[in-house]
């Protein structure tokens, strides 16, 4: 099988998880690989994964090795495995609104190396899939990128919550330029939200009434730092992914609320549902989950890396519905979990275009 190659926007915790799964399974292949949703996609394994190239701003990571640029600071995500030298540069990208103010010079300081042309540097290193990795908030950044990937003819996979996948306008070039587009913000293998939105859907589906919901959660990753400042894009794509999930409306609050700087890479979710069933009777379903967030995000990455590409093979641009569905909170096109699986196993047999 000929090897995918992926270039990274922002090498921050989630690049780091990714890079680092994607060389567990390497250093294991033959084995079964546990962990993944789908050992095998059009022929694509995990294996089959090539990081090309990176971009970013930070001068602890411009100008790395991707192998060093992974572990270095504010990076807090788990170590599994060494990364071998990868030879894949991390280069300059342009700053835009991607570092909020209260963050610069204390968790991140700006490198001074010049920033290079991203379009060109994406056709110089033959990228094929783009994953845009930027923090919450830089909605000007994310934009940029997909411009430059678009003028690249690049297919695009945002990974945070600016609305690109999501909106007409850019579904529409997309479209247009016959390039694949996948979004928006990854929705995590096992988090908060796939729980969240599992837990309404099957209380809509047993004909019961969710009243209110509210789900708070706090971590220690330099993305609960950014969220402090920058949560608003985080609490719509999460209230809309969990509101989608039942047939009438109810109230919701869903937001990060607190960074807590010794909880390191794990983020911790507390979750309330209440609602009435059978003769209006009440109930109440309290849930707490701990995950290493940046592993969960890669879980799913790892699929559509490979489904992205099996688009490109196929000829298939513009927004990828059934992708989207199943691997991100805000998709141009919202299923449950279980509808958005069965969209992607056609996807693969080829039974359903996007
Ligand atoms: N499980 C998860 O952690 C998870 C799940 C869903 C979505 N997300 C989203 O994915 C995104 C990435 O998360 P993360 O934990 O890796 O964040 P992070 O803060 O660790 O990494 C962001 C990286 O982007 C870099 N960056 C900032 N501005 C840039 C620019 N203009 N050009 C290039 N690089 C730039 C930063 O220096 C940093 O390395 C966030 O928006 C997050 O909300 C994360």
């Amino acid at each position: 099988m000929s090897k995918i190659k992926v270039a990274i926007i922002g090498v921050g915790n989630c690049a780091s998880a990714l890079v680092q799964g994607v060389y567990y399974y390497k250093q294991r292949a033959g084995e079964e690989p546990v962990g993944v949703v789908f050992p095998e996609i059009g022929g694509y394994k995990v294996t089959d994964i090539d990081f090309v190239v990176a971009f970013d701003v930070d001068e602890h990571k411009v100008n790395k090795d991707l192998s060093e640029a992974i572990f270095a600071p504010p990076n807090n995500a788990l170590k599994i495995v060494d990364v071998p030298k990868l030879d894949v540069p991390v280069l300059k990208g342009p700053v835009l609104d991607g570092i909020d103010i209260h963050l610069k010079d204390t968790l991140i300081k700006i490198s001074n190396e010049k920033e290079v042309d991203v379009a060109q540097a994406l056709k110089d290193y033959g990228v094929e899939i783009a994953i845009c990795y930027l923090p919450t908030g830089a909605v000007k950044a994310a934009n940029y990128y997909a411009e430059q990937a678009l003028k690249a003819g690049v297919a695009f996979v945002n990974a945070m919550p600016a609305p690109i996948a999501s909106d007409e306008t850019w579904q529409k070039k997309f479209m247009e330029a016959n390039v694949p587009l996948a979004g928006d913000d990854v929705q995590n293998q096992v988090g908060a939200t796939v729980v969240h939105k599992t837990l309404i859907n099957l209380i809509d589906l047993r004909g019961a009434r969710v009243e209110n919901t509210y789900q708070i959660n706090i971590g220690g990753t330099p993305d609960f730092a950014n969220l402090e400042y920058r949560k608003e894009g985080k609490e719509k794509t999460k209230t809309r992914a969990v509101k989608q999930m039942a047939s009438h409306d109810f109230q919701a609050f869903i937001a990060p609320v607190a960074y807590i700087k010794f909880l390191g890479c794990k983020k911790i979710a507390h979750m309330v549902i209440e609602g009435r069933k059978f003769a209006g009777v009440p109930f109440r379903i309290e849930l707490m989950l701990e995950v290493y967030d940046p592993y969960n995000s890669a879980g799913m990455m790892v699929d559509v890396i490979r489904l992205v590409k099996l688009a490109l093979d196929r000829g298939i641009g513009g927004p990828l519905i059934s992708i989207s569905a199943w691997a991100f909170k805000n998709p141009p096109v919202h299923a449950s979990p279980y509808i958005a699986k069965q969209w992607v196993i056609e996807f693969i047999e080829g039974k359903r275009e996007r």
